[in-house]
């Protein structure tokens, strides 16, 4: 389905706040330009859903070009079952509820995991041999983020002979996640220096074990546009690049005028000297730091970036104007760029896809939730 396939237009200042809002021109530039990067470096794209978590938008991300989808839960995988054939199940995927929901996938779907130690091996093993399924495994490392993936040279080499010897499990190739960088998009080089440097000694160590990886998947938005430095990776996993947000704007990731997700909020007090309160709380903005940049607050106004939402309830939102001469009246309406847009998605049934001051679309956040 075409991205701007649509309902009845009305106007934004119709409705009811607060409510994510996508400029659909700034996410058709976003996905042509990461879908161009890839292809002019040879990078299979292979976007994570988790920022969108519609179906809506992966069938373009795939219309323009990616090679498959990245997803983090069973739901996500369900969901995008319906319009990929291509699943990476980008967290390790363990506990019989959570395999029995993989193992019930289309037949069709070609299903690969990411996973670091030999006891899930052991169960994805058992769980695909009982469904009778061919399950692609990546070899997680861990090359700076510290959060999953083998610590060193001989437990990646371990691991993947692992997977090489347990049929139906295929050894599909190494995955990494470089969210640890988050330096100004400038600044990475070092970074990215390192992280090659410890990559490559890891891909040598799986050549002389005869372990080639077809597959070396990294990628994150804020190194997105700096990955072609890193060499011997094969396939990027972007996510928030489809809507990015203050973060990725602060990283240098993004332009401001590339933030396409904003929560359209109301003012509805100005009593307090020196602040005007919005109807966007922590329920509509999350309460998400802006990481690895400077940036006080839990937001920003897309038309006045100097103004921060300073403070929250939870369906109160404090402006400071202690940095600005805009003076707001009761009732405006305003668009903030959230810190973290993933978080403020998930939050939602509903997006709103405009364009000027139109509404011109809509789609349900499908994937959200457990289910
Ligand atoms: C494993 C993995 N791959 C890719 C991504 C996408 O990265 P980004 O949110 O920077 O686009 C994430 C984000 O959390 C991730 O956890």
């Amino acid at each position: 389905m075409r991205l701007d396939a649509g309902s009845p237009r009305r106007k934004i200042g119709d409705l009811e706040t607060p409510v994510p809002v996508v400029d659909m021109d700034r996410l058709a530039s976003n996905l042509d330009g990461m879908a161009s990067y890839a292809a002019l470096h040879g990078f299979a794209l292979r976007p994570h859903v988790k920022t969108h978590k519609s179906p809506r938008i992966a069938a373009e991300q795939l219309r323009l070009g990616a090679a498959g989808l990245t997803c983090a839960t069973p739901r996500e995988l369900e969901v995008m079952s319906d319009v990929a054939e291509d699943l990476l199940l980008a967290y390790p995927p363990i506990g019989a509820a959570k395999l029995g929901r993989l193992m019930s996938l289309p037949p069709a779907t070609v299903l690969t995991v990411a996973l670091d130690s030999p006891e899930t091996v052991l169960q994805v093993g058992a769980a695909a041999r009982l469904a009778n399924r061919e399950v692609g495994v990546y070899v997680e490392l861990d090359l700076g983020m510290h959060r999953v993936g083998v610590q060193a040279l001989e437990d990646a080499v371990a691991l993947a002979a692992l997977v090489r010897d347990r049929p139906p499990l295929r050894y599909a190739g190494v995955t990494f996640y470089p969210g640890h960088i988050r330096e100004s998009v400038t600044e990475q080089g070092p970074a990215l220096a390192r992280l090659g440097a410890d990559l490559a000694r890891v891909l040598e160590g799986l050549e002389l074990a005869g372990l080639h990886p077809d597959v070396v998947s990294g990628g994150s938005t804020p190194t997105a546009w700096r990955m072609h430095e890193v060499p011997g990776v094969t396939e990027v996993r972007p996510g928030t690049y489809v809507y990015n947000d203050r973060t990725t704007a602060a990283i240098g990731a993004c332009s401001w005028e590339d933030c396409a997700l904003t929560v359209l909020a109301t003012v509805v007090s100005i009593a307090v000297p020196g602040q005007a309160v919005i109807d966007a709380g922590t329920k509509a903005l999350g309460r998400e730091p802006v990481r690895g940049a400077k940036g006080e607050g839990f937001g920003a106004l897309l038309d006045h970036p100097e103004v921060a939402v300073a403070r929250m309830s939870e369906e109160h939102g404090i402006l400071d104007l202690g940095d600005t001469d805009w003076r707001p009246r009761i009732g405006e309406q305003v668009r903030v760029v959230p810190n973290h847009v993933c978080i403020v998605v998930h939050l939602n049934d509903v997006v709103y896809g405009v364009r000027g001051d139109m509404v011109e679309t809509s789609w349900p956040v499908t994937a959200r939730g457990r289910a």
